[in-house]
């Protein structure tokens, strides 16, 4: 397969098309990204790679993307704690929605909406001696890239407009589903969500999703077969929060996006890839990214259907 003919193809097509969506600006320091960044890098299974387009080495807030992180880490600590805390249903709901919280008490349908994060960060403040600190080097090593790290002034600026996720977090405290000080489960996830990728990285690092003897290699204290596969099984049904049909349909890849524009796929035994396009359509999911993959898997033939 020739990745980088499809690739070039791809980004040629892509940036004929008139620009739509727009900028993520309820967290304001998102809204100064320049909305006409294109990245794409895919990281083929067994090596060759990367191959990739247009701004591929710059880093972007990955803002949900690191929730696949840090699901990841909670399951290599203990998964029992987790699902008991946590479902794996999709949510047909926007990414900040509290509606089924209060009818489902404080339990979040799964781990890649904004509650369910919010419980991951919990857990994870629980049980790890000096949480950021852990999760970013947690990060660094699957990623393989030592500078990767926190955008504080993005972290400071979701902070101080974060309203739902005060009122997510608050209303779960009140059901007993968040065991430490709301603000410090806060901090922690603002942080989470700050932490800056290139497509290139990003691509590298879902490798850890898509290639079982990649994940095999980094040892017990990582994740086992089983749990990479539950993992992708939730980036599928859950990774596009009420767009993850639409993702499913129009790509046919497990995947996740975030807010900065980023959406990260993995093919399963194939390819891992990452690209960037700050304007979102109306459900938080970058536009032209989803446009990309959609064109990918239909070029390559490659999808999980
Ligand atoms: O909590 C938030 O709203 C952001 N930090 C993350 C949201 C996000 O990326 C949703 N993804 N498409």
């Amino acid at each position: 397969m020739n990745y980088h003919h499809v690739l070039e193809r791809i980004h040629s097509e892509i940036v004929s098309l008139s620009p739509v969506g727009k900028v993520a600006d309820y967290i304001p320091e998102l809204a100064k990204i320049d909305p006409n960044k294109f990245g794409f890098s895919l990281s083929p299974v067994g090596g060759g790679g990367p191959v990739e387009v247009g701004d591929a080495t710059e880093r972007f807030s990955i803002q949900s993307i690191a929730k696949v992180l840090a699901l990841a880490l909670a399951l290599a600590g203990g998964a029992d704690e987790v699902w008991e805390r946590v479902g794996v249903e999709p949510s047909g709901n926007p990414f900040n929605s509290l509606v089924q919280l209060e009818y489902e008490a404080g339990i979040p349908r799964n781990p890649l909406i904004n509650p369910g994060a919010i419980v991951i960060s919990d857990i994870l403040i629980s049980r790890l001696p000096s949480p950021k600190r852990d999760l970013l080097a947690f990060v660094r090593k699957i990623s393989g890239c030592g500078t990767v790290t926190f955008n504080e002034a993005v972290a400071t600026s979701e902070a101080c407009c974060g309203y739902r996720n005060i009122a997510v977090a608050n209303l779960m405290k009140s059901f007993g589903n968040i065991r430490n000080s709301v603000a410090d489960v806060l901090d922690f996830y603002v942080h989470m969500c700050s932490l800056e990728m290139s497509c290139r990285e990003l691509a590298h690092t879902f490798l850890y999703f898509a290639d079982p003897i990649r994940y095999n290699r980094m040892g017990s204290d990582f994740l086992t077969d089983a749990q990479v596969k539950r993992i992708n099984a939730v980036m599928l049904m859950c990774g596009f929060y009420d767009e993850a049909g639409e993702f499913a349909y129009g790509v046919g890849l497990p995947g996740k996006s975030g807010v900065g524009g980023g959406i990260v796929a993995v093919c399963p035994n194939e390819f891992s890839v990452a690209v960037w396009s700050p304007r979102l359509n109306r459900k938080g999911n970058s536009y032209l990214g989803t446009e990309a993959l959609s064109r990918l898997t239909t070029l390559t033939g490659l999808s999980i259907f």
